[in-house]
């Protein structure tokens, strides 16, 4: 098959489009043809520095497409079946075995492209939002890195819940054009002064919930942003520098600062069935995947360096 592989951590330049062995599925596995690929910010980062399991070495999280082939122990996929897929590595491929707890079937006539980029992001989101906090109609939610794959959908996800959702990007347009999705109030975080903004919006009382994809200084801020009571959730490091608080300022206001990964989580009965949901929502329209642009996998270099550019919205995508 072909796969865009590299051997080295660096920027997009170390990616290669070769031919390299089919993947062999495992007994609780199904292998899939993969017709679209979400190119995921965690994505990015593994490249750059996550250390490689084996080279040459397949990044990637999120794909769809159809099962090719069923290991001995998988009873519930069958051959033929569109699924979304998620693995900690092997998207950015044109075949991936994957755990057959980590597939969702998709509604027929489900669009590939828009599945694959559900469950890490909208999974993410929806876990963020109501499982590790309690995001109601009376809530208040500051979405840092609003534009982005997770803080797109947790914009969406907290607006259809009925929330005020505060966000914060890099550009005015992007603030702009989220509105369209639920956001309430945008802050331009390259000119505005965050926890200031947040306070004038709230009447000095903060936020109930910041749900912080970027990490970095910012983090800092958005703590102080928080109400009394309140609580920020760390989802992972786009902002590419030191994420680090002063600890003393989450007892000064009885504020709760927590994280989670879900990739060690998506085979659970309670992730697997809210991801199914949030696949269903998409497909009827409910919920809207933005996909930016979308690059032939053989074009993978470019699509890296294309996703990697600030003040976008939504998410790259590509195709085999
Ligand atoms: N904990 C989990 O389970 C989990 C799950 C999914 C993702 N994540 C993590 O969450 C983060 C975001 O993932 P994603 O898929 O949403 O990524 P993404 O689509 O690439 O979005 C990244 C966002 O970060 C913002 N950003 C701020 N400073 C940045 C900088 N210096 N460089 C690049 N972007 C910057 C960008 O907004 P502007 O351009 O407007 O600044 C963009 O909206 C990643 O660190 C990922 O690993 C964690």
């Amino acid at each position: 098959m072909k796969a865009a592989v590299y051997r080295q951590n660096g920027g997009p330049e170390v990616l290669s489009f070769e031919e390299i062995a089919d993947p062999v599925p495992g007994d609780d596995e199904v292998l899939i043809k993969v017709e679209a690929i979400s190119l995921e910010g965690g994505d990015l980062l593994n490249r750059q520095m996550l250390p490689l399991p084996m080279s040459p070495h397949v990044v990637g999280y999120g794909s769809a497409g159809t099962v090719v082939a069923v290991g001995a122990q998988v009873t519930d996929l069958r051959v033929g079946q569109r699924v979304s897929a998620f693995g900690e590595y092997g998207s950015h491929a044109e075949l991936r075995a994957v755990r057959a707890d980590h597939c969702w079937v998709l509604p027929d006539g489900a669009d590939a492209a828009a599945a694959a980029c559900v469950p890490v992001a909208f999974g993410t989101a929806y876990e963020a939002l109501f499982e590790q906090a309690n995001v109601t109609a009376d809530s208040t939610v500051l979405v840092q890195g609003a534009g982005g794959g997770v803080g797109l959908a947790a914009v969406q996800l907290a607006a259809k819940a009925g929330a005020r959702v505060i966000g914060t990007a890099s550009s005015r347009e992007q603030l702009d054009a989220l509105r369209r999705f639920g956001l309430t109030d945008g802050i331009d975080y390259r000119t505005e002064d965050v926890r200031q903004r947040v306070l004038e919006l709230t009447d000095g009382v903060g936020v109930d919930l910041a749900v912080d994809p970027v990490g970095g200084p910012m983090t800092q801020e958005l703590v102080l942003a928080t109400r009394h009571g309140g609580h920020v959730i760390l989802l992972g490091g786009s902002a590419g520098a030191p994420t680090t608080i002063d600890a003393t300022t989450l007892p000064r206001g009885n504020r709760t600062l927590s994280g989670f990964m879900l990739s060690g989580m998506f085979g659970t009965p309670r992730v697997h069935g809210y991801v199914a949901e949030l696949i269903g929502r998409v497909a009827d329209g409910e919920l809207e995947v933005v996909i930016d642009r979308a690059f032939p996998l053989s074009a993978a270099v470019d699509a890296h360096r294309y996703a990697e550019q600030r003040g976008r919205i939504g998410r790259v995508v590509m195709v085999p």
